[in-house]
C-alpha cells in the first residue's frame, strides 16, 4: 500500500517524500507545478536513492485523480498541494477558495470511493489570527484574517464533518508554525518566484546579493526587541512530524489536531544575528513601517505534540539559518 502525497514537489512535500521515502513506505506523488518545477522530483531520489510514482495532474481534476487512486492501493494521503501566499489570497480570493476548498473536496470525495480514509492535512497556526496569550494551545479560539487563512480553517472543519458523518476516517490536522531551514545535501529547500514575501527567503537573497537590503517590518512592536516574534520551525522537523500523524492515523480514528512548532520565539533581528553568525555574512537591513496585518508575537505549544505523537522538534535556529543558506548557495 502506499501513502499519496499531494503537493509532493513543494518545499515541505518535498521534504516530507524524503523522509518517508528513507523510513521505507511506498509514496505517490501527485503535482501540478504550479508552485514547483519537475525538477525537484529527481532530487528526491538522488538524496534517496529510491523511486516512486508520480502524476503531474491538478487535484480539482476528478478523473485524474481517480485514475490514480484506481491504479494505486492507497492507504493514506499527506495533503499538501494548495495555494499559501497570505497577501495573493487577499487579491485572488476566487482563485484561494477555488483551489484549496474545491481541491480537498475532489481529494475527499474520491478518497471515500476508493475507501481510503486516513488524511494528514497542512494547516497553519495563521488560524488562530492574532492570539491574545502566547504560547498558543490547539484549543484557543481560531479567527481569520485573510482568504488563504479562512480556506485552512474551513477544510479544519469539512474535515470534522467527514468524521462526523463517517466515524472510520483518521483525520490528523497539523498545524505549522514558520517552516524554514533545507535538506542537509543543499538539493531541496524554499525557492520562491519573484520578490519573497517570508523572512528568511529574503534573508538569504539578500545574503546572495541578489537584493540589497532586508526591510525589518516595524520595530516598536511590544517585543523584547520591538520587531516581531515567530516560531520557526526547521522544515526536515516540519517532516517528521508528519512520519508521527501518519502513525497516529493508523492507530487511532477521529480528529487530532497538532501545534507543529519548537515552543520558541525569535524575533527578526534573533534571526539576522543568528544568520549573520553561523554564515558569516553581513546582512543590511533597514527599519520600515509595520506590515499591515502583521501580528507582534506567536509562538506554539508543541506539548500536545509532543504527548501524543511523542515529536518534538530538534534542530536550532542556528541550524536553520546555515541549511536556508546551504540550498541558496547551491541553488542561485
Ligand atoms: P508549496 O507551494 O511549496 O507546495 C505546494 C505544492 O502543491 C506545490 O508543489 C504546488 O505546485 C502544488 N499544488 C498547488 N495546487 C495544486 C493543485 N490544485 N493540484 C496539484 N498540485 C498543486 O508550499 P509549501 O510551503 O510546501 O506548503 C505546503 C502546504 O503547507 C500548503 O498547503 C500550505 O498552505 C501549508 N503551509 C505552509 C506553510 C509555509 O510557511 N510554507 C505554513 C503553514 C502551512
Ligand atoms: C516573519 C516575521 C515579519 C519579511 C507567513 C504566513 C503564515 C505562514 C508562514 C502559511 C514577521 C518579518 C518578514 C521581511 C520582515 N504561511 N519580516 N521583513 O508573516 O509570520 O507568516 O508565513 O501558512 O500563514 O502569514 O512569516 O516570514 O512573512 O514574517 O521584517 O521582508 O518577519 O514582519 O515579523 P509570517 P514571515
Amino acid at each position: 500500500m502506499a501513502i499519496l502525497v499531494t503537493g509532493g514537489a513543494g518545499y515541505i512535500g518535498s521534504h516530507t517524500s524524503v523522509e518517508l521515502l528513507e523510513c521505507g513506505e511506498d509514496i505517490v506523488i501527485v503535482d501540478n507545478f504550479s508552485n514547483s518545477s519537475p525538477e525537484v522530483l529527481e532530487k528526491i531520489k538522488e538524496i534517496t536513492g529510491k523511486d516512486f510514482k508520480f502524476y503531474e495532474a491538478d487535484i480539482l481534476d476528478k478523473e485524474s485523480m481517480d485514475k490514480i487512486f484506481k491504479e494505486n492501493d492507497i492507504e493514506a494521503v499527506i495533503h499538501f498541494a494548495g495555494f499559501k501566499a497570505v497577501g495573493e489570497s487577499v487579491q485572488k480570493p476566487i482563485q484561494y477558495y477555488t483551489n484549496n476548498i474545491s481541491g480537498t473536496l475532489v481529494l475527499l470525495d474520491v478518497m471515500k470511493k476508493y475507501n481510503c480514509k486516513k488524511i494528514i492535512f497542512s494547516s497553519t497556526a495563521t488560524v488562530y489570527g492574532s492570539p491574545k496569550i502566547v504560547p498558543v494551545k490547539e484549543d484557543f479560539e481560531l479567527h481569520t484574517e485573510s482568504p488563504y487563512a479562512t480556506t485552512k480553517l474551513m477544510i479544519e472543519k469539512i474535515l470534522q464533518d467527514v468524521y462526523t458523518s463517517d466515524n472510520d476516517f483518521s483525520v490528523v490536522v497539523l498545524r505549522y508554525f514558520n517552516p524554514i531551514g533545507a535538506h542537509k545535501t543543499g538539493l531541496i529547500g524554499e525557492k520562491p518566484n519573484g520578490i519573497p514575501n517570508n523572512l528568511m527567503p529574503y534573508i538569504t537573497q539578500v545574503a546572495a546579493g541578489i537584493r540589497e537590503q532586508l526591510n525589518v517590518f516595524g520595530n516598536d512592536y511590544d517585543t523584547p526587541d520591538g520587531t516581531g516574534v515567530r516560531d520557526y520551525i526547521h522544515v526536515v522537523d516540519l517532516s517528521l512530524g508528519h512520519l508521527k500523524a501518519l502513525e497516529k492515523a493508523r492507530k487511532e480514528k477521529g480528529v487530532n489536531i497538532y501545534n507543529l512548532g519548537t515552543g520558541i520565539g525569535y524575533s527578526v533581528l534573533d534571526i539576522v544575528k543568528a544568520f549573520e553568525k553561523v554564515n558569516n555574512i553581513e546582512i543590511k537591513y533597514v527599519i520600515t513601517d509595520r506590515r499591515p496585518g502583521d501580528v507582534a508575537m506567536y509562538y506554539a505549544d508543541p506539548q500536545k505534540a509532543k504527548e501524543e505523537l511523542g515529536w518534538i522538534a530538534t534542530r536550532d535556529i542556528d541550524e536553520m539559518c546555515k541549511d536556508s543558506w546551504n540550498f541558496t548557495k547551491k541553488n542561485m
